[in-house]
């Protein structure tokens, strides 16, 4: 079963999630399951649990056929290089913005086995990671864009 997907400017999108204590929790893994098939379904490089409704720390990468479950993630370092790229949100449909972030990323996680995970990413999984985990904490792309260049709008 696929969700329905919450667009800008709902107030969910803003609210700071909080931690998922128990990954194996039935209904976690429920949730998980379902987050899969509505990212795969949009087309989308991620999806965090804010966007489907649920103020949880958890989120979903899909990025060239390995797909990422972060569960309560925490970017653990940046680089100190900065690149522009273009991304887009599935809560603001057919809109894409230039943002400038780190260049790479180290994340640390609980995998959907609740199994502790870490991740070096550089390009777009960094790029993608960074997004998700931004959701997780209320930040949207278009608070991104003071310095960056909007378009498309
Ligand atoms: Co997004």
């Amino acid at each position: 079963m696929t969700l329905k997907i919450i667009k800008y400017p709902a107030k969910i999108l803003r609210e700071k999630t909080k931690k998922v204590k128990d990954p194996l929790d039935p209904e976690i893994q429920k949730l998980i399951t379902q987050m899969i098939e509505t990212l795969r379904e949009a087309k989308g490089l991620g999806l965090a649990a804010p966007q489907i409704g649920k103020s949880l720390r958890l989120c979903t990468v899909d990025y060239e056929n390995n797909l990422y479950v972060l569960i309560n993630p925490k970017i653990v370092s940046y680089s100190r290089n900065r690149v522009m790229m273009e991304e887009g949100c599935l809560s603001f449909p057919g809109k894409f913005f230039q943002i400038e972030r780190p260049e790479k990323v180290k994340v640390r996680y609980l995998d959907e086995k609740g199994k502790s995970a870490k991740i070096k990413a550089d390009g777009i999984l960094a790029r993608a990671l960074q997004h998700e985990i931004d959701h997780l904490e209320g930040i949207l792309v278009i608070d991104k864009t003071r310095k960056s260049k909007k378009i498309n709008d």
